[in-house]
């Protein structure tokens, strides 16, 4: 089984990662919006979406929003800020690898800052298309391997590895995204043929490709500031998308398969969940679900529906 960046076990607190990165923020708020101007749908799942950051990208474009996340700390903390905000939106706790939704049930998937915790991201896309309809849209984000610093640093020290197509494992440090000093999580960097062609092979067709936070420096971050860095980094989004210079590269993607026969837009969530270990159909009552089939339960806690598998 695949090692899972469990954040409530190492309590972190992901809101205050974003206090100082408006920069970053705005950067991918931007791709996004480029990419969500041809899209709509009924159901939308925002995959590993903790507090709900980029749910302005995407919650006017989809009838039904659903955010989840395997932090069920972060998804009950965050439960009356992300209603206030979006009265539809409903918040699930589950595992990206184990998603509790019945076959072809959603219109629109993103997955941001999350697949450097994936370890298996072939068992994940296997399983994210499997939720997703025919035609419909996943968008994947993820950190790039080759990025500039990481292309001079290999010329600097004369290491190449960077250019090998495989996923890359940071060692752990501080202040990585979910990372804590002397805490192991999975932390990869992914190349961008590598990414493409896992996705093809699981069945997504490529629509397009999107360089983010082109310079995310430190520097360049403290003598300019965030305003007068995004004029630039729009005007590299639109010119150098086709590098692999940046440090994070959005994926928009098709998902191809054949149409489902009993294909139909469901109406409430409890309509689309199932058991994330067998997907078979589950019993509701008020705060528990049980499994038809395998009989496992699930439990409201506080507001969040706990399938956590
Ligand atoms: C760095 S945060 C990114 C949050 C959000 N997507 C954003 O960009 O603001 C990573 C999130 O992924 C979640 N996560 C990590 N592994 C996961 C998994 N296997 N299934 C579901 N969520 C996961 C974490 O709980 C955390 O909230
Ligand atoms: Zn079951």
């Amino acid at each position: 089984m695949s090692k899972i960046a469990d954040y409530d076990t190492l309590d972190y607190n992901y809101k205050t990662y974003w206090a100082n990165r408006e920069y970053e923020n705005m950067a991918e708020h931007t791709v996004l919006k480029k990419i969500f101007k041809k899209k709509s749908g009924n159901w939308f799942l925002d995959i590993g979406g903790s507090y709900g950051r980029l749910t302005d990208t995407y919650y006017d474009k989809y009838k039904k929003s659903v955010i989840v996340d395997y932090s069920l700390k972060t998804l009950q903390k965050n439960f009356n800020y992300l209603k206030n905000k979006h009265q539809y939106i409903q918040l699930i706790a589950a595992n990206a690898y184990n998603l509790p939704f019945k076959e072809s049930s959603f219109d629109g998937a993103l997955m941001v800052r999350v697949l450097h915790h994936i370890e298996d991201p072939n068992t994940y896309f296997k399983e994210v298309h499997r939720i997703l309809k025919s035609n419909s849209s996943y968008i994947q984000e993820f950190a790039n391997k080759l990025h500039l610093k990481a292309f001079i640093k290999a010329l600097l020290t004369l290491n190449f590895s960077i250019f090998n197509k495989e996923p890359y494992q940071q060692p752990t440090q501080e202040n990585f995204e979910g990372a804590r000093k002397g805490v192991s999580v999975p932390f990869f960097n992914y190349h961008y043929s590598w990414i493409k062609e896992a996705l093809i092979r699981q069945g997504f067709k490529i629509e397009g490709k999107y360089g983010c936070s082109f310079f995310r420096v430190n520097f360049l971050k403290k003598i300019f500031g965030s305003s007068f860095l995004l004029i630039f980094e729009r005007l590299f989004q639109t010119l150098f998308s086709w590098s692999n210079i940046s440090p994070s590269i959005f994926v928009d993607s098709t998902v191809l398969k054949e149409q489902a026969e009993n294909s139909k837009d469901f109406d409430s969530i409890q309509e689309i969940l199932v058991c994330p270990e067998c997907k078979s159909s589950l019993i509701f009552t008020k705060e528990k679900a049980v499994c038809d089939k395998c009989k496992k339960e699930y439990f409201k806690k506080e507001n969040i529906w706990d399938f956590r598998v």
